[in-house]
């Protein structure tokens, strides 16, 4: 049996998907600046698309930007903002779990003279609201907090986080890219100012994402040329991978409750199969207050290079955390952020992540797998 269970890392690309995008790389290839009729058919796709992903997310048309996935649009949105704001203020908060998308981008503004506070999470990978509420001040614009962590999977208080920076001037940008097809999101609901989305983490295409920017929000845009995205993101739309990823955002809503019902189901299964065979380990975040799709589990048997390529040789594919920084050996800043375990906790850990094809079958075949890998080191010892 082969198993794939680095979803979190990206998905393969829905069939659907491909049908729409290879309609438009074959026929409605224009390029949607043009203005004769091929340009204009073009620009009809490209209006459509937008105004799908708008409706998807309780947004505007006007504010979608297409852009080249969620590091561009963390980029885009951080710097923007906080170059943008600069005469206001100099303090800028996020936390220490973040995607290296955004936390590289906050280290290179403190270098460049902003203030950076970074929260601290508890051992669910949750921030700690007080001290968010207490690092606010007058002084600070932005503010930037993932929705869903990509190696546990907790989901962050939103409705808190958004009150507390609500009664503030700060800025509210949200990296939601592990929250798409696992969580309703109403954009204008939650009030923030700037969401990222990339569309290989729900069935679409890679490299091509979205800078959902509410309106009246001014950015400083940092990549220049044509008039593209009404002047906010210069480059030719890449119109393919964005009709893919209109559809991708289609589906991944169309069946969010039901693949959220059965990827529940596959966490506790996982579990159970675990327990059942008696296999040490601890779950590092939330049982509750997280998506079915990411299982990180400690395994104090084993070191996590040793299990990846254990498993591998079991013909299961799985991640040590952020694939950014898979292939290093640096523990991961989010379970050292959540233990005060130095490093140890992160050097035995390991990351399932499942999505709607995933099937009971395959769990079980990872539990067995896993279990034969405990007994021979049990042995070893
Ligand atoms: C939480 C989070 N933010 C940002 C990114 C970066 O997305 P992209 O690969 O589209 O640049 C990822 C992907 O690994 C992610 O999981």
């Amino acid at each position: 049996m082969e198993v794939y269970a680095d979803y979190a890392a990206t998905t393969p690309v829905k069939q659907e998907v491909i049908d729409k995008m290879m309609d438009i790389y074959s026929v409605h290839y224009g390029n949607p600046s043009s203005i004769h009729s091929i340009g204009r058919d073009a620009r009809k796709y490209l209006d459509e698309a937008r105004r799908t992903i708008a409706s998807s997310f309780n947004a505007k048309p006007s504010e979608v930007i297409f852009t080249s996935g969620a590091t561009e649009s963390n980029n885009t949105a951080i710097k923007g903002m906080a170059y943008d704001q600069m005469d206001k203020g100099k303090h800028i908060i996020t936390s220490k779990i973040e995607h290296h998308s955004v936390l590289h981008v906050f280290e290179q503004l403190e270098k460049e003279g902003f203030e950076v506070t970074y929260l601290d999470v508890d051992k669910q990978g949750i921030i700690n609201l007080q001290q968010l509420e207490n690092a606010i001040t007058e002084q600070t614009i932005l503010v930037s907090i993932m929705f869903v962590n990509n190696e546990v999977g907790t989901v962050e208080p939103m409705y808190d986080i958004e009150e507390i920076i609500g009664k503030s001037n700060a800025l509210f940008h949200v990296d939601a890219v592990q929250a798409i097809g696992h969580l309703e999101i109403d954009f204008h609901e939650f009030d923030i100012d700037a969401m990222s989305i990339t569309a290989h983490k729900f069935g679409g295409p890679k490299g091509v994402g979205i800078l959902l920017l509410k309106e009246g929000t001014s950015l400083k845009y940092q990549q220049l040329g044509g008039e593209q995205e009404a002047k906010r993101r210069a480059g030719t739309e890449n119109l393919p991978q964005i009709v893919g990823l209109a559809e991708a955002v289609t589906l991944a809503n169309q069946y969010r409750d039901e693949n959220n019902v059965h990827l529940m189901n596959l966490k506790n299964l996982f579990l159970v199969s675990l327990q059942e065979r008696s296999i040490p380990f601890e779950l590092n975040g939330s049982m509750t207050d997280s998506t079915g799709h990411i299982v990180n589990l400690y395994l104090p048997f084993i070191d996590v290079e040793t299990m990846l390529t254990l498993l591998d040789l079991s013909n299961i594919y799985v991640s040590s955390g952020s694939a950014c920084t898979a292939g290093t050996t640096t523990p991961s800043h989010v379970l050292q952020a959540m233990y005060d375990e130095e490093d140890n906790r992160a050097k035995h850990s390991v990351r399932f992540s499942f999505n709607e094809q995933t099937t009971e079958q395959e769990i079980k075949y990872i539990a067995t797998e896993i279990h034969k890998i405990y007994h021979k080191f049990k042995e070893d010892v």
